[in-house]
């Protein structure tokens, strides 16, 4: 199928079928940046058919978080979606993709990973992210499906999701999109005020702080992301260090996850790095 012309918009189930060949799905909630257009055009050789989704997912927002002023921006969407070679954009209503409502008690627990850095934060918010992306694989069926690596967390426990309830969807992550400063690309960046816009690029620097110490091992790591983002006045919600699955950290690769509010958004960031072996803070070798 080609995008050449254009994707062709579908809502119902029964338009789905219709789709043949091996597929890849590149699930959004909209307000599609250049790190959208990344993950689809990351996605557009690995299967004959690219689909999108648009749907704004309410379980993944808790009361007062953004939900209803989260950006809808259906007509340059299309566009972007059409400049990234996507075949199908899928958007569903409310009802397609919670037939017993959202308040249904069948749900995807994304278990003890889910309650940790954003979960701690947001404790309803995995819950939602892994019903709808269960939900959606389950519609769409794909073989391949593509995540941004800048929700770092999120993807970790979709990967998680897929192999333990055998979903057989291969799950693919793609680097994080930034701006020449650094700030990671988010749909929620167009809240920021211009001089939060300015202070926002704390938190990519304090990712390259902690990466510069990271010989130093994970205490260190800390000390120099939470000092850099001071110097910018910004205060986190967490700076964590964790081995790449999310559990504690060793000696070698380690990821570095940051979140913290500016000004009205709240932002997340991550990066790899790699600990040294003799670092204080971590573990002795063979305990
Ligand atoms: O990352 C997002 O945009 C959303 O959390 C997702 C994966 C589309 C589920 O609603």
């Amino acid at each position: 199928m080609s995008g050449a012309t254009g994707p062709r918009v579908v809502r119902t189930v029964a338009e789905l079928r219709a789709v043949g060949g091996t597929i890849a799905l590149v699930p959004t909630m909209g307000a599609l940046h250049d790190g959208h257009v990344q993950l689809m055009k990351h996605a557009r050789p690995l299967a004959d058919t690219l689909v999108a989704s648009i749907f704004v997912n309410p379980t993944q927002f808790a009361a007062g978080e953004d939900f209803g002023e989260y950006p809808r921006t259906w007509d340059e969407d299309l566009q972007r979606c059409e400049e990234a070679g996507v075949d199908v954009v899928f958007a569903p209503d409310v009802a397609t993709m919670y037939p017993h409502g959202t308040d249904d008690q069948v749900t995807v627990d994304p278990g003890p990973l889910g309650a940790i850095l954003e979960g701690a934060q947001r404790p309803t918010h995995f819950r939602g992210v892994l019903t709808v992306v269960a939900k959606l694989f389950g519609l769409v069926r794909p073989d391949v499906a593509v995540f941004g690596e800048k929700d770092y967390q999120q993807l970790t426990l979709i990967r998680l999701m897929a192999e333990a309830l055998c979903l057989d969807v291969e799950v693919v992550g793609c680097p994080t999109v930034r701006e020449a400063d650094g700030l990671a690309l988010s749909s929620r960046n167009r809240y920021l005020t211009s001089d939060e816009r300015t202070r926002a690029v704390a938190l990519s620097q304090a990712l390259a702080a902690g990466t510069a110490a990271a010989s130093a091992g994970p205490d260190a790591v800390r000390a120099a992301a939470t000092a850099r983002l001071a110097a910018f006045g910004v205060e986190p919600d967490y700076v964590a260090v964790t081995s790449p699955d999310l559990g504690d950290p060793g000696p070698g690769e380690a990821r570095l996850l940051i979140a913290a509010r500016v000004g009205k958004p709240r932002l997340l960031d991550n990066c790899a790095l790699t600990l040294g072996a003799d670092a204080p803070g971590n573990p002795p070798e063979g305990s």
